[in-house]
């Protein structure tokens, strides 16, 4: 059996650049803007970013500094400080383990475009009707998929995370410079609809950035909340476990604070930057309407983008591409790397046997998901209002359901049974001042549990009973 590795962090540099890598993925490029289109762009921004600074970086904190102080993983780290708390832990596993299921299939998805770019159909990408006609196919979705978590299992299975870390330093970068490029590109489109309406990026930029309050109301606002918190989850790897492993490698002299903030940031910049090459595009192309698309919103956009660029444009879209499946493949080998990790430990059983169970029952689940677009297609209302196929119920479910109830009880664990002093003196252990204390202790006692409990009632529509 294989000897139990203690890994660590080199430093902070280490602990941040692996934490982004995890962060940083489609949550960002493909959940960020379809979500901010579909929430009235400004508004959901200002939500979005008022959020991070408050909400995102109470439960970071807590996450990073129960996982450095308790020194194990997420299944075992509320056991170790009080036993009869040992349920969180297992609740916690079930996150990464929903996401596994639909994250391949975007990658799938991801690795198409890649493909399609490199084989020069770059130009058939970008008609009318590509992307449904793709996902409601029956076998391509499923083989892409298939590549796509063959390539995250044989990272796992190999326990080379290390080697893909040090790619993504280059990738990372490289995709942010790309995102800035082609979303000032975007900005000097011009299109005249079928309606005889010319539409500019300027204008499109206008709908993402200023807030438009027309209609809202208090349900309504609610909604958007709990999207841009649901997102903020998804975005940040917090609240399933995953923060808490990697905070149980890193050293004691990191200064957190400034890790954290780090982390933070540049989560939220490739957020915001992706929505800007995003979104005044499909203004420009769709108008308002095209807003509300969802989840196809990048695929049917963006290549319309690399079509009106030219010749130029196809290269662009497969570089793109090729480094947002890099993007994704951090993301997804952090996911798969957490349920491996729990697995060896639940069933003492090796890696290699581990990760092919985990890599085999992943593909299964993920085949289901795929053939939610023909085989196994319905079509639902989530309780917040949007029309759901199978993939956006297990979104649903992870992201906005198990989530705010994970939340809600790691606040009141932290707030009201261990205290927040026990995480303020971690996060001082470096000697290093714990600039946002006050309003962590604040938060953690009084706001999330209050705001997690009406999300978590907001995500189970009983408000709309009313
Ligand atoms: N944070 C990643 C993203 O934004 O794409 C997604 C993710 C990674 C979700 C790791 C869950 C996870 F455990």
């Amino acid at each position: 059996m294989e000897t139990k590795k203690k890994s660590s962090f080199t430093g902070s540099l280490g602990f941040v650049l692996a934490a982004a890598g995890s962060a940083v993925g489609v949550g960002n490029i493909w959940r960020f803007p379809y979500l901010a289109a579909k929430d009235g762009g400004g508004l959901f921004l200002i939500v979005y970013l008022a959020l991070i600074l408050t909400f995102g970086f109470t439960l970071l904190v807590t996450d990073v500094a129960i996982g450095r102080r308790t020194k194990t993983n997420a299944l075992h780290a509320f056991g170790s400080i009080r036993k009869n708390w040992s349920f969180l832990g297992h609740i916690t596993f079930l996150v990464p383990a929903i996401i596994m299921t639909y994250y391949s299939v975007i990658g799938g998805w991801i690795l198409k475009y890649m493909v399609t770019y490199v084989t020069g159909a770059g130009h058939q990408a970008a008609q009318d009707g590509y992307f449904t006609g793709f996902i409601s196919s029956k076998a391509a979705p499923v083989f892409f998929m298939l590549v796509f978590l063959s390539f995250t299992a044989f990272i796992v299975y190999r326990g080379v995370e290390k080697g893909i870390e040090r790619f993504s330093r280059i990738v990372m970068p490289g995709l942010l410079l790309l995102i800035i490029g082609i979303g000032l590109y975007a900005l000097t489109l011009r299109f005249e609809g079928a309606d005889g309406q010319l539409r500019t990026g300027l204008q499109g930029l206008r709908v993402y950035l200023v807030p438009d309050f027309t209609g809202l109301t208090f349900s309504r606002f609610l909604q958007i909340l709990l999207d841009a918190m649901s997102q903020l989850f998804f975005s940040l790897s917090v609240s399933m476990g995953i923060m808490i492993t990697y905070g149980s490698y890193v050293k004691k002299d990191v200064n957190l604070n400034r890790s954290l903030s780090q982390i933070e940031l540049f989560d939220t910049t490739v957020a915001f930057l992706a929505g800007l090459m995003i979104i005044p595009a499909v203004y420009v192309f769709f108008g308002t309407e095209g807003m509300a698309s969802g989840p196809s919103l990048m695929f049917v956009s963006l290549p319309k983008v690399f079509e009106a660029m030219g010749p130029m444009g196809q290269i662009l879209g497969m570089v793109f591409f090729l480094m947002v499946v890099f993007a994704a493949l951090t993301s997804s080998v952090s996911i798969m790397e957490t349920l491996t990790a729990n697995c060896m430990d639940i069933f003492h059983s090796d890696r290699k046997k581990t990760s092919l169970v985990i890599g085999a029952l992943s593909a299964a689940a993920s085949v289901i998901i795929c053939l939610g677009y023909n085989v196994f297609y319905f079509e639902m209302t989530l309780p917040n209002g949007t029309a759901a196929q199978l993939l956006d119920l297990m979104d649903y479910v992870s992201n906005s359901f198990l989530m705010p109830f994970i939340s809600l009880m790691t606040c009141i664990f932290v707030g009201w049974v261990v205290g927040p002093k026990w995480i303020g003196e971690e996060m001082e252990a470096s000697g290093h001042t714990f600039s946002r204390k006050k309003m962590y202790n604040f938060m953690i006692k009084y706001v999330m549990p209050l705001v997690m409990a009406v999300l978590f009632l907001q995500s189970t529509g009983v408000f709309s009973l009313f």
